[in-house]
């Protein structure tokens, strides 16, 4: 699907009403397996929505960030005091992202890939943004198991392929009519991050 305005096409639908699958109780136990404890460590959830998941996140221990393309995403009104910090930010646009932070050791998009319009630069951001050995984690239906009238709002199969490469490890899980996947970044968490 390719959306040309997101702010405007999310917008109006979460102003509409539009609600998304909440998190299930698999989800956040596999979620907490592959993301481990937070322990202060920084987390970017992209496309946070209602802030259901990046709250979940700062419940492991994570400091988190949660991005969202429109001031309409119901997270956005949530106080700036809490334990997320919420921005409004297009992930796909153009010019560098306004985080002061450059290296989370957990990127989290759910139900926001088969969205995006330029997988590769988004893919390529992401890895920028992690920290060594840090982990993206992806919640998204896939394509073929959709019925076809709601097909875009799953990946394909080349769109998989895509995603999971150049990756240290890649994992899949599938659990009802989603799928998980557990991306490592390459190198050794305990490093540093240089040049960022
Ligand atoms: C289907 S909703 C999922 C919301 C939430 N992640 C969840 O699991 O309930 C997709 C969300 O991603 C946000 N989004 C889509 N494209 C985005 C972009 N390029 N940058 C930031 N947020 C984006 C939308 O505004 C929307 O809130």
């Amino acid at each position: 699907m390719t959306i040309e305005n997101p702010a405007d096409y999310w917008g109006d639908l979460w102003t509409a009403g539009r609600r998304y699958s909440p998190l299930t109780e698999p989800e956040t136990e596999l979620l907490d397996e592959h993301a481990g404890p937070g322990r202060g460590r920084l987390a970017l959830d992209i496309g946070c929505g209602d802030g259901a998941l990046a709250r979940h996140l700062a419940g492991l221990g994570y400091q988190v960030t949660g991005l969202d393309c429109t001031p309409a995403a119901p997270a956005l009104a949530e106080p700036t005091d809490g334990p997320v910090q919420y921005r409004c930010v297009n992930f796909e646009a153009p010019q560098p992202l306004p985080l002061p932070q450059r290296a989370f050791a957990l990127i989290t998009a759910r139900l926001v890939f088969a969205f995006i319009k330029d997988k590769p630069a988004f893919l390529d951001r992401v890895r920028s943004l992690l920290d060594f050995g840090g982990v993206f984690w992806v919640v998204t239906p896939m394509a073929e198991r959709l019925p076809p009238d709601r097909a875009s709002t799953g990946i394909t199969s080349a769109e998989e392929e895509l995603l999971t490469r150049l990756w240290a490890h890649a994992r899949s899980i599938d659990v009802g009519s989603l799928r998980y996947y557990a991306l490592r970044a390459w190198g050794d968490a305990s490093i540093e991050k240089r040049g960022c």
